[in-house]
């Protein structure tokens, strides 16, 4: 049995599409702002492998409750890490693009030394370090721009706006697009290939939010003319973001790369219309 935390969030969502036998766990079932009760009702749960697909992902709220999200992102997990270690419990578990400071001139490789810039990005990358510790055996995944076609994201919001008015997306930070239900069909390859430690899991190939705001657009059928490039610094947001945050791995090159982003945005956006 698998029991996937989360369940109501993009990831957690697209690993109960993949598996739908699997157990999912809401807020309700496991609240990882309480990492003191979290040991008790773990204890409730039959499974073999715990995905942990829950997390504080409010990027700029971290920034004023940085307790909470380190709860939710480092101690819980901690908790959930060192439980599993204790049953014999396969643990997985996600981090972030932003625990890097984003001024390598290349992407980032799991060596790489993080250098978080935000509160998010300190308390996913006590997250990761909190884990392997506590389970030296457990799988940690740090992922980058997560998009999906069931929940509201930067996708859906772009392209919101995009049918109202004319808008500026910034086009000055690079990253990869990762589609949810690619990222859980990854993780599902590596778990069978008994993968441990930390990997980075992204879709393929890199962008800006610019560049793929206009590409949604134009797949939506919307004139991609109507959205404009702007500068971090014309956006300014409460989390610093950085500006380079492409991953690639260098661990199990035998499980495959996921397919690009380009590849996988139609469906995500066809998806987001039906309910948009
Ligand atoms: N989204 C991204 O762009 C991105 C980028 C890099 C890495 N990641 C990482 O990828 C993983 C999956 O992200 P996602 O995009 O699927 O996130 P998401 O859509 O925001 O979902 C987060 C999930 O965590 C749950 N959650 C939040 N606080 C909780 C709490 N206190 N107790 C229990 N559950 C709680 C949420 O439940 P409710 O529905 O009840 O709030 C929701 O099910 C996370 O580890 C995230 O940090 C995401």
């Amino acid at each position: 049995m698998i029991s996937i935390t989360g369940a109501t969030g993009q990831l957690g969502s697209a690993f109960l599409r993949l598996l739908p036998a699997a157990d999912g766990l809401t807020r309700a079932d496991l609240d990882l702002t309480r990492p003191d009760l979290l040991r008790d009702r773990l204890d409730r749960l039959s499974c073999d492998t715990l995905i942990n697909c829950a997390a504080y992902t409010a990027v700029d709220q971290a920034e004023t409750d940085e307790p909470t999200a380190e709860a939710v992102n480092a101690l819980s997990v901690e908790v959930m890490a060192k439980w599993a270690a204790d049953h014999s419990v396969r643990f997985v578990t996600y981090s972030t693009d932003y625990v890097f400071d984003g001024t390598k001139s290349g992407p980032y490789v799991e060596s790489d030394l993080p250098n978080p810039q935000s509160a998010y990005g300190r308390t996913k990358l006590l997250g990761e370090r909190m884990a392997s510790e506590a389970n030296p055996d457990c799988l940690v995944l740090r992922t980058s721009w997560v998009i999906s076609g069931s929940h509201p994201n930067f996708v859906s919001t772009i392209l919101r706006l995009a049918r109202e008015k004319s808008i500026s997306v910034v086009d000055d930070q690079h990253g990869s697009p990762t589609l949810a239900d690619d990222l859980a069909s990854h993780t599902v390859r590596l778990l069978d290939l008994a993968a441990v430690g930390l990997v980075h899991a992204t879709s393929e190939g890199a962008t800006t939010w610019f560049h793929l705001a206009q590409a949604a657009a134009e797949i939506a059928g919307i004139d991609p003319d109507r959205i404009s490039p702007c500068s971090t610094a014309e956006f300014p947001r409460p989390a610093r973001r950085p500006a380079n945050s492409l991953l690639v791995s260098e661990r199990y090159p035998e499980v495959g790369r996921m397919r690009s982003w380009r590849e996988s945005l139609p469906s995500a956006v066809e998806q987001i219309l039906t309910w948009l």
